[in-house]
């Protein structure tokens, strides 16, 4: 494996911001990857996968690992599901079209996200009402500070909205991902957005949904190749009681949902609109016109202007509705 230094972290986010990695490889194994963090104890660690969820404000001073391994395989199936490990360096929506070119259901709703299968479970991604927890069953990894293999099952990855034990604590390199799909598919109306693309289609096949996912997605999510970017910015807030009577008191038609956790949440975007900042640009950074939630980048390599513009849509939107919104995105 090649150790690289002062390796240039420009091309590894969407963001597009620039910053130096004092020491950079991409294991090809999970061997290789414990082999590297033993051999680099006391040096600082990030686990990248494509880097569209975060960006950088200054060099990193320690070692970047950017996991290198693919693969495809089933483990196992029957009649009814089938379960497949899939390696951290593969493409997330390659990984989604495999399954529904071959008729395995229950991650087409999350057609057309982008980055490596090692990163949707750290951030549990979701889109039009499917989470990635729905359907992984284990997560293998690394675990940095012994450089040991661990298995985790669906329950110890601790998933939450957005969240989960590989992002709450850092401590582990993920190296394959073991998803259970089905092998049968039935359309449920899940999300109103999706319901509506698909309109006039009887029963929508996995094929078909998919389609309406990515022509959602490429209708409203700017192109991250014309408008640096990385997704979604900031999380929907989760509200108390209070909060959520004080929200409706100042905007009465902000959408408000019930967790399943029987608190509030609301949408970000919605506050952002609300806030006077849809499409508002300050300098190189600014609100995505077509979609309140992303924070796009007009052409900075300096991450630290976008950290400021994201500071002024939080003190805007808790200036006057009393809430503080949380990044989505990791800044480093
Ligand atoms: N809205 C506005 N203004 C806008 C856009 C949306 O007010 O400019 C309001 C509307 O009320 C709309 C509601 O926000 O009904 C929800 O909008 P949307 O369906 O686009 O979903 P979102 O809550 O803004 C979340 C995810 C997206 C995911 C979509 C679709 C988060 C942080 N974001 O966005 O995920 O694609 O749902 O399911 O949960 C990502 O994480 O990077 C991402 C793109």
């Amino acid at each position: 494996m090649i150790i690289k230094h002062n390796v240039q972290l420009q091309p590894h986010n969407s963001f597009r911001t620039k910053a130096l990695a004092k020491i950079f490889c991409e294991p090809q194994s999970a061997e290789e990857l414990s082999e590297i963090v033993n051999a680099f104890p006391n040096e600082r660690k990030l686990i990248l996968g494509k880097g569209f969820n975060l960006f950088f404000t200054k060099d990193f001073d320690g070692i970047v690992i950017k996991p290198a391994m693919h693969g495809i395989r089933i483990l196992r199936e029957n009649d009814r599901f089938v379960e497949i490990e899939a390696a951290a360096a593969e493409d997330w929506d390659h990984f989604v079209k495999y399954c529904v070119d071959n008729g395995y259901a229950g991650i087409e709703n999350l057609s057309l996200i982008p980055g490596s299968v090692g990163a949707c479970p750290v951030q549990n991604i979701g889109a039009y009402g499917t989470e990635a927890m729905d359907a992984i069953v284990g997560v293998k990894a690394v675990d940095i500070p012994t450089g040991g293999c661990v298995a985790f099952s669906r329950e110890e990855c601790g998933f939450g909205y957005r969240d989960s034990i590989f992002k709450r604590t850092a401590l582990y390199a993920i190296t394959s991902v073991v998803f259970r799909l089905e092998k049968s598919f039935q359309y449920r109306e899940k999300y109103i957005d999706l319901h509506r693309e698909l309109e006039g289609i009887p029963s929508p096949t996995l094929a078909q949904v998919r389609d309406a996912v990515i022509r959602i997605r490429n209708r409203k999510l700017p192109d991250y190749n014309l408008l640096p970017n990385a997704g979604s910015f900031f999380k929907n807030p989760v509200l108390t009681e209070e909060e959520k009577d004080r929200l409706l008191s100042e905007l009465p038609d902000a959408p408000v949902y019930t967790t399943n956790e029987g608190q509030f949440k609301t949408s970000a975007a919605f506050l952002i609109d609300r806030a006077g900042y849809k499409g508002k640009r300050r300098g190189m950074a600014g609100v995505y016109a077509g979609h309140s939630l992303i924070i796009v980048n007009y052409g900075t390599e300096n991450g630290r202007e976008i950290v400021d513009f994201m500071q002024e849509v939080q003190h805007e939107v808790r200036q006057r509705f009393g809430i503080m919104l949380a990044p989505e995105v990791r800044i480093y």
